[in-house]
């Protein structure tokens, strides 16, 4: 079979280690990818349920495949990541136009699956949580990653049921992957060029292997030879034990930005959402990693307008926010999902919602400015990723995240170089290598 496959991929980081997990998978039944729509023999939508709004982007988007196909043969037309899980038999109900519905913990079923609909034509929906088979097979598949930067998943699912999210449902328990399977990927990561390693998971620090933490694996994988970063995503208040705290002291490849997402900066709002921490404990853990490691910054995530928010609830969030500098985090309106226990709470006021979020993210956007005007005339330690989209410049992150942009030959992609930064804004650091002997535009 040699046949063109579409990937276009929504949602978190794992969805993007899935995607190109499923991409190394269909690979070995003949299917090449391509990036132009109207190419594709194949058209697959990797899809995410955690907001009302990335779910309808899904059925916008098959309303784009249609047209686009319209005078052409149609594609095989495959669903797979939370939504489908969260609607599977439904989306062929609403949908005719897609053939086969994939789950996240059913991906190593995939070319069965895609094979028997070309033989036999029917469509099918595979969304059982299998999570074993799936990585015990997908660890037989080499990952063709050849980033500088990559993913690797490592735990999947969450046990927390927090009363708005839907991750338990779309992705089933926790589970650790084993140890060992996880080393071997790192080691193929690297020995094809990866620099950098983001360990994922739903709850990655809940990660426990037969009793083996998100700590001891950070410090084996520090010890491949040629790995620069390791950063992992995203974490729970609650799994910030101390073994991992003392990472940030010990490891010499673990990068200084924590994210920890609280959601909210008031008590009563994090009882309602079953987040099963409070304030005092969240700052505790952000103190602790502090002391350990001064370099630190914090990162999170925030729901706004949860049902029950009151003004004094909402202050004490914006109040969070300037007392801490988060930098580089993520805000949203609390979106309610199906199945959950809060779906049928009531909704605050769209306006005053909109306002809330709108002023959130104002003093989210200052820290960030802030953060990074304190940098100018400073020299941040930069991954050289890749050119930049118009080839002007080279790409590359701090150890913090923030995009830096700064010019230099192609041969310093895949190395850590020292930048000064000269200017900034919201969300990148320009500036110019140290070593003037690389700084001539390629
Ligand atoms: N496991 C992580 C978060 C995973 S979901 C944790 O425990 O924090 C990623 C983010 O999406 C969440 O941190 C939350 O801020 C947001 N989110 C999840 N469900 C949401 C909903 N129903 N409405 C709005 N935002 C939501
Ligand atoms: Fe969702 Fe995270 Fe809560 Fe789990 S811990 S239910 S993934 S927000
Ligand atoms: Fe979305 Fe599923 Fe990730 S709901 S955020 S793709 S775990």
């Amino acid at each position: 079979m040699n046949q063109k496959i579409f990937i276009k991929t929504f949602g978190c980081q794992m969805n993007e280690y899935d995607s190109n997990r499923i991409y190394d998978t269909v690979k070995q039944i003949g299917y090449v990818k391509t990036n132009v729509y109207e190419e594709a023999d194949c058209y697959l939508l990797n899809t995410c349920h955690i907001r009302d709004k990335a779910k309808e982007k899904v059925y916008h988007e098959i309303g784009r495949v249609k047209k686009i196909f319209r005078l052409k043969k149609k594609p095989l037309v495959i669903i797979t990541g939370c939504v489908a899980q969260a609607e599977n038999e439904e989306i062929l109900k609403r949908e005719p136009y897609v053939d086969l519905i994939i789950g996240p913990q059913s991906y190593h079923k995939i070319n069965d699956t895609i094979l028997n609909y070309l033989d036999k034509n029917q469509k099918i929906e595979e969304t059982e949580f299998d999570t074993v088979s799936k990585f015990e097979y997908l660890s037989k598949i080499k990952n063709d990653s050849n980033k500088i930067s990559s993913f690797l998943t490592i735990q999947e699912g969450c046990d927390k049921f927090c009363n708005f999210c839907v991750v338990p449902f779309t992705r089933g328990p926790e589970y650790s992957r084993p140890f060992y399977q996880i080393l071997k990927e790192a080691k193929n990561l690297v020995d094809n060029g990866t620099k950098e390693i983001t360990l994922l998971g739903q709850n990655v620090n809940a990660y426990n292997f037969d009793g083996l933490r998100l700590s001891d694996l950070i410090l084996e994988i520090e010890k491949l030879p040629g790995i620069n970063r390791i950063r992992y995503t995203t974490s729970h208040p609650n799994d910030m034990t101390d073994d991992l705290i003392e990472v940030y002291k010990v490891s010499k490849k673990i990068m200084p930005l924590v994210h920890l997402p609280v959601q909210s900066g008031s008590d009563k709002v994090l009882g309602l959402m079953n987040r099963k921490h409070n304030i005092k404990t969240y700052l505790n853990i952000l103190k602790k990693l502090k002391m350990t490691n001064s370099n630190i910054e914090f990162s999170s995530d925030f729901i706004i307008a949860y049902p029950g928010e009151t003004e004094q609830d909402f202050e004490d969030t914006l109040k969070l926010v300037k007392e801490i500098k988060f930098i580089n985090s993520f805000s949203f309106i609390y979106s309610p999902r199906p199945g959950t226990v809060a779906s049928k709470l009531k909704t605050l006021d769209k306006m005053q919602s909109l306002f809330r979020l709108q002023t959130i993210q104002k003093a989210l956007f200052k820290n960030q400015i802030e953060k990074n005007k304190s940098l100018e005339n400073q020299i941040v330690s930069v991954l050289v990723e890749a050119r930049n989209g118009d080839n002007t410049k080279l790409f590359g992150r701090s150890e913090h995240m923030t995009s830096v942009l700064f010019d230099g030959y192609d041969n310093l992609i895949g190395k850590v170089v020292k930048v000064k930064v000269l200017k900034s804004n919201q969300n990148t650091l320009f500036g110019t290598l140290t070593d003037l002997t690389h700084q001539k535009v390629a």
